[in-house]
């Protein structure tokens, strides 16, 4: 952990959760924050993955729920990470559930947030981007956009397909968000039949706009960590059978278990350290019944070199962490980065990716 960090980390954790995240923001979007030396180590060619049509500097993004409007995602790739998330967004601005809503369970090095996809919709976001926003060299990395429902929504499929149309110029790729513990019965939509659908039609939608444009936006998957062997076995086959081009794994978790902090019973999704372990078990399952090709991309509990080159182990092609910006500040992307490098070294291995899936078996005979 920096020194400037050491300092401000104790002022900012005086405020409400939610206060001290408004303020990082603008201080990103006053160009106040800094990483370390990510420069030099994003340039590394043993870093650099490739999915498809998308060229990532290096493995490791930021992801959903942190930049939720698209606001400060330049600011975010030059602090390190090679691909940042935005979203969740729905059609319509939504103001969330009532606050409280977001709670540091530091000891736990955690947070439980039941924020309930607070967002300025899908109108803030156009004004904000703009079509070459998909010019890499404008904006230093990829931007994906996680896309949500509106909590009083009549059409939730149509709500996808909305904003599939609607920024298809304008962002690197879209993860569907079908995992939030916060939006009521959200999650009925990992369910065979109901995944099957959305699929099938944003499908239809994604050809006719590839037809137009002339190119073709991956559309990835995001599921919860709280999902059965069956539940998994089902996932798999319907993103086999359909186009969908790869698992962001996972969401929050509704479980608890071996929590110490005060907040511990607040309802709503647990992230950070806690959840590394059940997010990793699902990874590594779903690795093995999608095989080596598919793309996934890691997340839930990293918060540093290790934890991250574990991730990769267990089968991700790519990772992204949250919670851990929160605990140890800006300057962890970087961190990471260097660890992985360093690793690469140390282990005479030629490309991050000859990491992955080492630890496949091991993580993926645990028991759910
Ligand atoms: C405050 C907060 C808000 C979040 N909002 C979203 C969201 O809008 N959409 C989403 O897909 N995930 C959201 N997440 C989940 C994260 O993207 C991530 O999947 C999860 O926190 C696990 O990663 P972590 O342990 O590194 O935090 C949110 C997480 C937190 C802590």
């Amino acid at each position: 952990m920096g020194l400037l960090w050491r300092c401000v980390r104790p002022a900012l954790f005086v405020l409400p959760p939610e206060r001290a995240h408004a303020l990082a923001l603008c201080a990103l979007k006053m160009g106040l924050v800094r990483g370390v030396n990510s420069g030099r180590l994003m340039g590394d060619p043993r870093l650099q993955i490739r999915l498809g049509s998308l060229e990532f500097s290096n493995p490791l993004g930021l992801a959903a729920g942190f930049d939720k409007n698209g606001e400060v995602a330049g600011a975010l790739l030059r602090l390190g990470f090679g691909h940042v998330e935005i979203g969740t967004l729905t059609p319509l601005p939504q103001r969330g559930n009532q606050t409280p809503r977001l709670f540091r369970l530091t000891q736990d090095r955690a947070l439980i947030n039941r924020m309930g996809f607070n967002n300025e919709g899908h109108g803030a976001l156009l004004r904000r981007l703009k079509p070459d926003n998909k010019k890499n060299s404008s904006k230093g990395g990829i931007v994906g956009l996680n896309i949500g429902v509106n909590k009083d929504s009549l059409d939730r499929l149509a709500d996808y397909t909305k904003a599939i149309t609607v920024f298809y110029d304008r962002v690197d790729y879209f993860t569907l968000n079908v995992s939030s513990p916060n939006t009521p019965g959200l999650r009925d939509l990992q369910m065979r039949d109901n995944l099957d659908e959305l699929l099938r039609q944003l499908q239809t939608t994604r050809a006719a706009l590839r037809s137009d444009y002339r190119f073709r936006v991956p559309i990835f998957l995001k599921i919860a960590p709280d999902l059965n062997e069956v539940q998994l076995d089902d996932i798999a086959s319907v993103v086999l059978e359909r186009e969908c081009d790869g698992l962001v794994i996972s969401n929050t978790t509704l479980a608890r278990g071996g929590l110490v902090s005060g907040y511990a019973r607040e309802s709503g999704g647990l992230s950070g350290r806690p959840l590394f372990e059940r997010a990793t078990v699902v990874l590594a399952k779903m690795r093995l019944r999608l095989g080596k090709k598919a793309p996934i991309i890691g997340v839930g509990g990293i918060d540093d070199g290790q934890s991250a080159l574990e991730k990769i182990r267990a089968g991700a092609d790519l990772i992204q962490l949250y919670s851990a910006m929160i605990y140890h500040g800006p300057a962890l992307a970087g961190q990471i980065l260097r660890a992985m490098t360093d690793s690469c070294t140390r282990d005479g291995v030629k490309h991050i990716s000859d990491y992955r899936d080492q630890h496949v078996e091991k993580w993926a005979c645990q028991l759910l």
